[in-house]
């Protein structure tokens, strides 16, 4: 394990207090320390309390948390729920049935508002649909979908009868969709014909035929598609249904499938630091619990808010908060099929100023772009459009620079919103660290304090804990509810990367972190792992490498590190030995670009490397070893001051420093 503490430049001066939001839903520091009194004094109770108060329960719990088998957690288990009633069905119960549930904008900007009662509607017609096709409880089902009611409706309709889905993001390619269609086992795949994005049309469907085409699939009995666009597409009458066709006629009621707090609502794949994605088992009473909890406390969330969440449902924000938290919570959410750079990079204000959206939750990246966006085009400042109705800004995925929150707090939040940095990763299942908005004063660069229940420290390689000031690992000493239960179908591999035994039975998060002395405040340095964080897209180096060696007309070996990059936060930078003699200037140009598509056919565009730089060989210990660590210093582009006697060949540091 290697701990970098980068020069994170969370900012010293004095931190922002919160505004004065009366009736918030964690008033003040002293409510949030109660609550963590709370959780000290009594973990298991502390947790039931609020699992009995977000939760509807079919059959109340006994036990809060068994640990017998740790780390293999249990939360809530002989309770019985079905996730769906409490999104829907509880909410029509409420009086809410014709609240506007999700207000749908498309790429073209056409809105579509549809209501609880309709939602629940939906969800049932497709879970009967589903259910004829055979799908029963514990079935796992892979959605490969945009952004789309549709979407939502299929995750929800899976939750209602006991189906585990697994959501695999639209720009994954045949390769990546086929690894978890057959790791997964799913016995249906649900698409659309396309994708609309940015004015342009994707294939969905297509990708699943070459998915299925390059074998493996055989547990896929059907394959269901929503008609986006109506383009033309291939069809396989044996095994391809309409969804439209599929649920006309079904009736729009389904009983829910009632089941046990542990059984599994969704698979979702993300990478590790080895070659094959990780499938992050997730339950459904103690994920839904965190979900509509810190969806509530996070965002401060009322019943006339209006909540946006830019991620798409391929990530586990999609889930926790578009999917699962705001709909358990009766809300009314903005759900966008486009980018935001589309028709201009005015987008996201114009939705903001369009919807009246008082919640608005994104990712660095996004701001950071939009930042520069708006530095060459007046016309597309937040200051153009009217931004009265935000309350609260939150961001997520990555780190984000002082200088990007301070620009979002005032252009955007206009100096009066708080911003929650919220630290979390798909394992996690929902926050971790980060302000509660009616409490916590702010501190740009710093996700701030633990969530009320949340055991988060740093410790050393031996799992001792450190003082403030000094960087470490991020641990959480004790098991939450929302956690992630084990990787499907590999158990040992849940155990030894999360719960390594010299930790002593805590949870090993993957970053490094640093907490201030004064403040007690977290700053996450960045992953300890060969993990990457683009975009605030999770990527595995290997995952890259295995992809680029697999070009074996080409290359011999190749080498992925990460580098910081002004916009993306990290940008991926390859190392590439050929099997042919190290190219140069345009030739050396086209082979990039062919590894490149290459690498975009293989995983997806998400992973094409930025930079590639090809060698006579790479820098290896005498015993072959990659010096990965060297390998960066050249990639940032900064002198070798590090000891280079291990090497074997020393003077190709020279090579790559100059084969840019
Ligand atoms: C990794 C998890 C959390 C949902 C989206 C990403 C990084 C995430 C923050 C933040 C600093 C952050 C970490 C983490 N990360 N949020 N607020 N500040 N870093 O989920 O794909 O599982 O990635 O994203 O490195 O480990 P994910």
């Amino acid at each position: 394990m290697e701990i970098i503490v980068s020069a994170n430049e969370a900012r010293k001066s004095s931190p922002i207090p919160p505004p004065d939001m009366k009736g918030a839903h964690v008033a003040g520091m002293e409510a949030y320390r109660s609550l963590v009194a709370e959780a000290e004094a009594d973990y298991s109770g502390y947790w039931s309390r609020l699992a009995r108060q977000f939760v509807s329960w079919k059959s109340d719990f006994t036990v809060g948390l068994d640990d017998s088998q740790a780390p293999f957690f249990k939360w809530f288990a002989d309770g019985m729920l079905n996730v769906s009633y409490n999104c829907l069905d509880r909410q029509v119960e409420r009086g809410l049935g014709g609240k506007t549930a999700l207000v749908f904008e498309a790429d073209d900007g056409q809105v579509t508002r549809i209501d609880y009662r309709e939602l629940l509607a939906r969800t049932c017609r497709l879970a009967n649909a589903l259910k004829a096709r055979g799908v029963s409880k514990g079935d796992r089902v892979v959605i490969y979908m945009s952004m789309s009611i549709e979407g939502i409706v299929a995750m929800q309709a899976c939750a209602r009868i006991g189906a585990t889905h697994s959501v695999v993001f639209g720009g994954f390619s045949a390769q990546s969709l086929r690894d978890r269609i057959q790791d997964a086992g799913a016995v249906m795949v649900v698409t659309a014909d396309e994708q609309l994005r940015g004015g342009k049309r994707l294939p969905l469907k297509a990708i699943v035929d070459e998915a299925i085409a390059l074998g493996g699939c055989e547990t896929v009995r059907d394959v269901l598609v929503y008609r986006r666009t109506g383009s033309d597409i291939a069809w396989d009458a044996s095994r391809d249904r309409w969804l439209h066709e599929e649920t006309d006629g079904q009736p729009q009621n389904c009983e829910p499938e009632w089941v046990g707090a542990e059984h599994p609502l969704f698979i979702l794949y993300t990478s590790g630091s080895t070659g094959k994605p990780k499938g992050v088992q997730h339950s459904s009473g103690g994920y839904l619990l965190h979900a509509a909890l810190t969806t509530q406390w996070t965002f401060d969330l009322r019943p006339d808010d209006v909540f946006w969440s830019t991620a798409d449902i391929g990530w586990i924000t999609g889930h926790t908060y578009i999917a699962y938290g705001p709909l358990a919570l009766g809300a009314t959410q903005v759900v966008f099929e486009g980018v935001p750079t589309y028709p201009d990079a005015g987008r996201f204000w114009k939705m903001i100023q369009d919807h009246r959206v008082t919640v608005f939750y994104t990712a660095p990246t996004a701001i950071r772009s939009l930042i520069k966006a708006s530095e060459g085009n007046e016309q597309v400042h937040p200051q153009r459009y009217d931004l009265a109705s935000l309350r609260i800004l939150g961001t997520v995925g990555e780190p984000i620079n002082p200088a990007a929150w301070e620009w979002f707090h005032r252009h955007v939040g206009g100096g009066r919103c708080p911003i929650v940095d919220t630290f979390w990763q798909t394992e996690t299942g929902g926050h971790m660290i980060t302000p509660l908005p009616g409490a916590t004063p702010l501190v740009p660069g710093s996700c701030t304090l633990p969530f009320p229940g949340i055991a988060a420290a740093v410790v050393d390689e031996t799992g001792a804990e450190l003082p403030d000031g000094q960087g470490g690992i991020l641990v959480v000493r004790k098991p939450w509810p929302s956690m992630i239960r084990t990787i499907w179908g590999d158990p040992e591999r849940f155990r030894s990367s999360y719960y390594p035994p010299e930790l002593g039975g805590s949870y090993l998060a993957g970053d490094g972190a640093i907490r201030d002395p004064a403040t007690g405040y977290f700053t996450i340095t960045g992953r300890i792992d060969d993990v990457l964080n683009v975009s605030g897209h999770r990527m595995g180096t290997m995952e890259i490498e295995s992809a680029l060696v697999s070009c074996t007309d080409l290359v011999a070996e190749a080498a992925v590190v990460g580098r910081p990059d002004e916009t993306t936060g990290e940008a991926i930078c390859a190392f590439v030995v050929l099997k042919r003699a190290r190219p140069s200037g345009d030739e050396a140009r086209q082979i990039a670009n062919e590894l490149r598509n290459w690498v975009a056919k293989e995983i997806g565009p998400i992973a094409k490397p930025k930079d590639i730089r090809f060698g006579d060989n790479l820098p290896k210990t005498r015993s072959g070893k990659i010096m990965r660590r060297l390998l960066r210093s050249v990639a940032r582009g900064e002198g070798i001051a590090q000891d280079t006697s291990t090497l074997e060949n020393p003077a190709i540091l020279e090579q790559l420093a100059q084969s840019n």
